[in-house]
């Protein structure tokens, strides 16, 4: 459907092209006055020069042509040259009516769709997800589900790490634990136990363990790089272990991530690339792209136009093992092979984006992509703490995802319980529901590459810019459409009735905000940004609940009213519901 401004302003256009004036004039905005008018138009102004006329003259002449147009219910001349609009309440409720019968409620979807692989969640195997990879997982689901509502093919890539030298340092501890097991038998031939020898807490234990002794002890650490190595160089007892280290690790992050109501399309890991980076690095030298710098393989990458220094790409370290870097361009091959993307997005921390300059500019120029492919890295910001300082536990340490939740969902349990008479069971689904909310609001609202602070009295409150007061808008909503249905007998599923012309100033507002929708979702898309949408569902729930205060709904006595206004009440709780959807999370029946 075509957008609201758009379908205004070439009535407005129209006008002015027919009192001769040039149409680009017609230009109309939302007004930055809503005291005054609903829309704007400034193009008197902008036609003084060309027309050598005083600009109120002609806005004068323009509204003169509008006046009687059934799409305006005024159209005044201000001095020195304003066009103010105000628009019919009946014109207004034919499109929002249109909107309603739309399943994509005026969203339109991409003529050309793209394929966008979507490179995001990025936990490391083995090591517990923690707040860091939190932000990464929640825009990155928002981001996907965007890039599918405007009609795009995407697949949304894990990309786990699980080839770097914390491989090497799980190995290296179970050795010296466990030092009979088969893995680490060399002559050994047979088939290795199925059986994992760790268990997903142990592993947990593990990690961090042989980190801390790797820092102290030389020996140690100087074992886990050869361990890394030969691990990269598919040592047959190594490969085994890392696989029971991936499926042990794998199957608790579905869980977590599942609890996150975050859902990739592909499991791929930086192992994945593994196949593809021989032949990778023999390419570069003879095309002559990279060389030998004290031993490693590097690509330069820097530019004149650099303010910054942007050091080589490292291909190949001198042992010849894989980097970082390594893995990234070889998974942009194995990428550009099997899915053919126009587009690939990195949902990583902002820290990063030196890397991603460095991945970036050498897959351009090794021409690993083609030239119109885009690669885009959106650098998020840190989650932070009360005290501005990276988010911690209370006693200081690493906060576990996991924890963050359990903390949250008692906070909202206790909130819910405090409210009103609940059923426990029910009370803890809701907690759930609520506390996603709170926790992927609280993230989204902010631009994605800003620090924030993580402060829970603030996400969890039910009132203010929030998730659960998002959700208690919709909520509230819910329960009147519930009490109208069994009043009139109306079954499940969309109301059937039109929206009438707005009966009062706020209702009116409403139905202003909801005619937005489109363009909301465009600009989204176009930014790559959720947080236009949290903006966006929360001035439509401010615009909601000043309605409601103001208006007996389910009391009125003239029937035809009322169900225009539950056919309002309907429509919004659609796109409310559509936006929490696009951020990842959902609505409970009652709270
Ligand atoms: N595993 C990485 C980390 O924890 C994030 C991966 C991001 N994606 C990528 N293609 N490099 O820092």
């Amino acid at each position: 459907m075509e957008k609201f401004l758009d379908l205004i302003g070439k009535e407005v256009s129209a006008a002015f092209e027919a009192c001769g004036y040039d149409a680009s004039y017609g230009k109309t905005g939302i007004s930055n006055r809503p005291d005054l008018c609903e829309y704007q138009c400034n193009g008197a102004m902008a036609a003084k020069k060309k027309y050598q006329k005083a600009p109120i003259q002609i806005a004068k002449e323009v509204v003169e042509k509008l006046a009687g147009n059934p799409v305006f219910s005024s159209a005044e001349a201000v001095n020195p040259g304003f066009i103010n609009l105000r628009v019919s309440g009946s014109y207004l409720a034919g499109y929002l009516d249109r909107m309603a019968a739309d399943q994509k409620l005026s969203v339109e979807k991409a003529d050309r769709p793209k394929t966008i692989i979507i490179d995001y969640g990025g936990a490391n195997v083995a090591k517990p997800l923690h707040v860091g990879h939190l932000r990464s997982a929640i825009i990155g689901e928002s981001v996907k589900r965007i890039c599918r509502a405007a009609g795009h093919r995407v697949i949304g890539d894990v990309h786990l790490g699980d080839w770097g030298l914390q491989m090497g340092l799980i190995i290296t501890e179970v050795k010296h634990r466990k030092p009979e097991l088969p893995y680490f038998d060399e002559s050994f031939t047979g088939e290795y136990p199925a059986e994992a020898p760790f268990t997903i807490s142990e592993l947990e234990e593990i990690y961090p363990t042989a980190s801390e002794k790797s820092k102290k002890d030389e020996a140690y650490k100087a074992e886990a790089l050869e361990a890394t190595a030969r691990l990269q160089d598919g040592a047959r007892g190594y490969r085994a272990l890392w696989q029971h280290i991936l499926n042990v690790s794998v199957a608790d992050l579905k869980k977590n991530y599942g609890n996150l109501n975050v859902e990739f399309d592909l499991w791929k890991k930086e192992s994945d690339a593994q196949p593809y980076i021989a032949d990778m690095a023999e390419y570069m030298k003879r095309e002559g792209y990279a060389y030998q710098d004290q031993g490693a393989l590097i690509v330069d990458v820097k530019e004149e136009s650099d303010t910054k220094e942007v050091p080589p790409c490292m291909i190949l370290k001198s042992d010849g093992a894989a980097l970082y870097t390594t893995t990234d361009l070889a998974t942009i091959i194995d990428r550009v092979k099997n899915y053919d993307p126009d587009e690939i997005i990195y949902v990583v921390d902002k820290r990063q984006e030196m890397h991603f300059t460095q991945v970036f500019r050498c897959a351009r120029k090794t021409k690993l992509v083609k030239d119109d492919m885009e690669l885009k890295f959106l650098g998020f910001g840190t989650m932070n703490g009360k005290d501005g300082k990276p988010f911690k536990t209370r006693e200081g340490g690493v906060m576990r995802l996991e924890r963050l939740i359990g903390e949250i969902n008692e906070e909202m349990y206790k909130k819910i319980m405090d409210n009103h008479e609940a059923d426990p069971d029910e009370a803890r689904q809701t907690a759930a529901m609520v506390g996603l909310s709170a926790i992927k609001y609280g993230d989204l609202s902010n631009q994605a590459s800003k620090d924030y602070v993580f402060d829970v009295d603030k996400f969890t409150s039910f009132e203010g810019n929030t998730g659960p007061y998002i959700l208690y808008t919709i909520v509230r909503i819910k329960s009147i459409l519930t009490k109208y249905r069994a009043s009139s007998g109306i079954g499940e599923g969309t109301i059937p009735a039109a929206l009438l012309a707005p009966a009062n100033e706020s209702e009116k507002a409403l139905m202003l905000e909801l005619a937005k929708f489109n363009s909301v979702m465009e600009q989204a898309f176009e930014e790559l940004a959720p947080h236009r949408i949290c903006s966006y569902i929360y001035d439509l729930s401010n615009a909601l609940n000043r309605f409601y205060h103001e208006t007996k709904i389910l009391s009125h006595e003239d029937e035809t009213q009322k169900a225009g206004w539950i056919a309002l009440l309907d429509l919004t709780r659609r796109v409310l519901e559509t936006g929490i959807d696009l951020l990842g999370f959902s609505a409970p029946e009652r709270m």
